[in-house]
């Protein structure tokens, strides 16, 4: 592939643009692109055409992306994304999920096991990871289901998906309930250096759960999901991987009291890594007013209050990053009445913004914030080597570039994935992906993925 020049970006939006020099995948220069010596801090460079916000091909010469002074950042690592992929492909497919991710400046996401069949084998893992592959635009982690069937009853075979390569392990949609699974598996985690994801809801306090337990649940007469059926397992959690020694990690923290339990088992030591979904830093359960089960999500949308300390909490770090817990959604099984409806909605499309508006605008992270938070520790939480990495010559080019005073309406009909359950639907947005590159190839520019 010839070389690559991104032109004018400014990396974590720090400092005067300048030109970055990609070649073979890796970042080999950053500096000033001189046209006269047709060099790069010294790298020579076959000289090329430019047009300006797209890729051109410069013959044998170099490409270019005009930058126009747009944040660049590392590409976006996504922990929690469900590509439906195989069961549901009537919603999601690998195809549709990956064009999503790199239309939002994602260059990996780890792919739920909640599958039909469920990704608690090998097969099925090594499916997903091979049809990833050949779509080409993301690199796709499938995660690997704790037990088998999602059942809760008997562990899967994680050392046999580890050795496929797996790094994530969760039941996701469902919480491993069963304290003495959940201590075998963090186990296991030990011992195979991989991570469990855990999806934190006491089943036995949420049956028939429809939102919120509280003002709004009532007044609308929906059956109450307990903040506390989060906060219990997440504190029991902290409390066994600690007594183990094994890593965890929190699915979609949606509760102030979960991050009280977090902010505590960290400052004992413990190591546990907590995500927060878009949704659940910007909605709060005031939306349920009408009904309209695109509102609907597990864990549910929580009150003003929760957001502000989810907000707070992923800004001082004790909720480590942002993960979009993307769900497709046919409109038979999502547009009914609310009881009925699936829970879920997609977000990887929306994230950059959502964080923008809800963490960057008001001053609760700056652009480096949000490299961490999208990005950095997602990767190493995961254990990626190549991704999440520094903006620095030597470095993998896996990166996206944002346009920051970009605005744009989302329209869940334009969205790459099959299904259009967006709660953001008609909502005007700040920051915009402009491209996304995995390993120096540009996966999306200009609200296009590549051919
Ligand atoms: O809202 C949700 N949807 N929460 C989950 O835990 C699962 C997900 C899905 O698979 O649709
Ligand atoms: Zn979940």
């Amino acid at each position: 592939m010839s070389p690559l020049i991104l032109k004018g970006v400014r990396p974590y939006g720090e400092g005067d643009p300048v030109d970055v020099l990609i070649r073979d995948g890796v970042i080999a220069a950053i500096g000033a692109y001189d046209e006269t010596s047709a060099t790069l801090d010294g790298h020579p460079v076959h000289p090329g055409g430019t047009t300006s916000g797209d890729v051109t091909s410069g013959g044998t010469g170099h490409r270019t992306v005009e930058g126009g002074g747009a944040v660049l950042l590392p590409g976006f690592v996504d922990l929690h994304t469900h590509l439906r992929e195989p069961g549901r492909e009537d919603t999601e497919t690998i195809a549709t999920g990956s064009a999503a991710a790199a239309l939002g400046g994602y260059t990996a996401v780890f792919a739920m096991a909640n599958t039909d069949p469920v990704a608690d084998n090998a097969v099925v893992v090594e499916h997903v990871a091979r049809r990833g592959r050949e779509v080409g635009l993301v690199d796709v982690h499938p995660v690997g289901a704790v037990t088998v069937g999602l059942g809760g009853e008997r562990l899967a075979e994680l050392g046999t998906m580890a050795k496929a390569g797996v790094r994530v392990f969760s039941d996701d949609g469902h919480c491993v309930h069963d304290p003495l699974i959940m201590r075998r598996a963090l186990e296991y985690s030990k011992a195979l250096d991989v991570v469990v994801a855990q999806h934190a809801e006491e089943p036995r306090l949420t049956v028939g759960a429809q939102a919120h337990e509280g003002e709004q649940a009532a007044r609308l007469g929906l059956q109450g999901w307990p903040a506390a059926a989060e906060e219990a397992v997440v504190a029991r959690d902290c409390l066994l991987a600690a007594q183990v020694g094994a890593r965890l990690h929190v699915c979609h923290v949606s509760t102030a009291g979960t991050a009280d339990v977090l902010a505590w088992a960290k400052a004992r030591g413990t190591e546990v890594s907590a995500e927060v979904t878009p949704h659940h830093l910007l909605l709060t359960d005031e939306r349920l007013a009408t009904y309209d089960p695109v509102n609907k999500v597990n864990p549910p949308l929580r009150t003003a209050a929760d957001v502000e300390r989810l907000r707070q909490a992923l800004a001082d770090g004790v909720i480590d990053c942002v993960a979009t817990d993307h769900a497709p959604h046919a409109v038979q099984d999502k547009d009914v009445e609310w009881s009925a409806a699936r829970p879920g909605m997609l977000g990887l499309q929306t994230a950059l913004s959502i964080v923008v508006e809800t963490m960057l605008r008001p001053g609760l992270l700056d652009w480096r914030g949000v490299a961490r938070v999208l990005s950095e520790r997602p990767a190493e939480i995961a254990g990626l080597p190549d991704q999440g990495r520094p903006i620095a010559v030597g470095e993998p080019a896996n990166l996206t570039l944002v346009d920051p005073d970009a605005r744009w309406t989302v329209r869940g009909a334009e969205l790459a994935s099959i299904a259009a359950n967006t709660p953001f639907e008609g909502m005007e947005l700040p920051g915009r992906v402009v491209a996304t590159l995995l390993r120096g190839r540009v996966t999306a520019t200009g609200g296009r993925v590549a051919a």
